[in-house]
């Protein structure tokens, strides 16, 4: 028997729907129940204990809705919050930083790995550390490019606008010589087309997504936790920030018709406590 027991997917914000669609792909039968702190976005600068907070805080409220796993599907939020919400919960908690190391090492060929993130990503080396656990000869060279999350969430800009700004953030990165760059942080697969431009077609983007849904595959089919609902699940989408905004941005990621609630995480935090 299977358990359908949904999923708990959190990111700072529109971000964690790359993994999401990804969960779809791979994973019909799962329910999700998925929370954007858009609200307190961006996550990137923000000293890392109140990165954890927010994060314990997402973390009980989808806990309150009997997860039976969680996702922290923001690499900012893995990096600084992944062991604390290990030691804290009794169920798996998968992050984004070694399903996206994965991803790059399978398609790296001459070692010259670019990673680009939020501050707080690339301030903590957690992709470092990742990649070279793996292993260590690699070259690495990472980059925070702090304008892009903005410019994803906002979800208003023209095609010319985000190209320059696009430009503007990847030039110190595109001088290394790499055959394989890690979008490490999840809003930046949903312009990967603009960053693709940039670098040009022989640097192969790699983001966590399906690296990450493989894993929770894993997890759950060794756990036994796999769903096994019939139909396709409803899902469920909030959102501490603008719900037209979000829902918006979302459907058009997706692909599909949600529905989204705006919830005021800190009163949240209260009521499940
Ligand atoms: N999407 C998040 C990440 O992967 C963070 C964006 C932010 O809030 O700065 O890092």
């Amino acid at each position: 028997m299977g358990n359908n027991q949904p999923i708990g997917i959190l990111d700072s914000g529109v971000g964690g729907l790359t993994v999401v669609k990804e969960v779809f792909r791979q994973l019909p039968h799962e329910e999700i129940i998925y929370f954007g702190d858009s609200a307190r976005l961006p996550y990137g600068p923000r000293p890392a204990e109140e990165i954890k907070q927010f994060t314990h805080e997402i973390v009980h409220f989808l806990l309150d809705y009997h997860v039976k796993m969680i996702v922290i599907a923001c690499n900012t939020a893995t990096a600084v919050a992944l062991e604390t919400v290990k030691k804290e919960v009794d169920i798996p908690v998968i992050g984004v930083i070694r399903p996206g190391s994965v991803a790059a090492i399978k398609n790296t060929k001459t070692g010259k790995i670019g990673v680009i993130g939020t501050d707080g990503t690339i301030k903590s080396g957690a992709y470092e550390k990742s990649l070279t656990k793996i292993n260590p000869k690699l070259k690495i060279e990472s980059q925070a490019c702090p304008t892009l999350v903005p410019l994803v969430e906002e979800g208003n800009h023209s095609e010319e606008e985000i190209r320059k700004i696009v430009l503007d953030a990847l030039k110190p990165i595109k001088k290394f010589d790499m055959d394989a760059l890690i979008l490490g942080c999840t809003h930046y697969p949903i312009i990967s087309e603009y960053i693709q431009e940039v670098v040009g077609p022989h640097v192969k983007l790699l983001s966590s997504a399906e690296e990450t849904a493989r894993e929770m595959s894993t997890v759950l089919h060794y756990q036994c936790l796999l769903a096994d609902n019939a139909n396709i699940p409803s899902h469920h989408f909030f959102t501490s920030g603008n719900k037209k905004q979000f829902k918006q941005i979302a459907e058009s990621w997706l692909g599909k018709h949600i529905n989204v609630e705006q919830v005021d995480i800190t009163a949240a935090k209260s009521i499940s406590k």
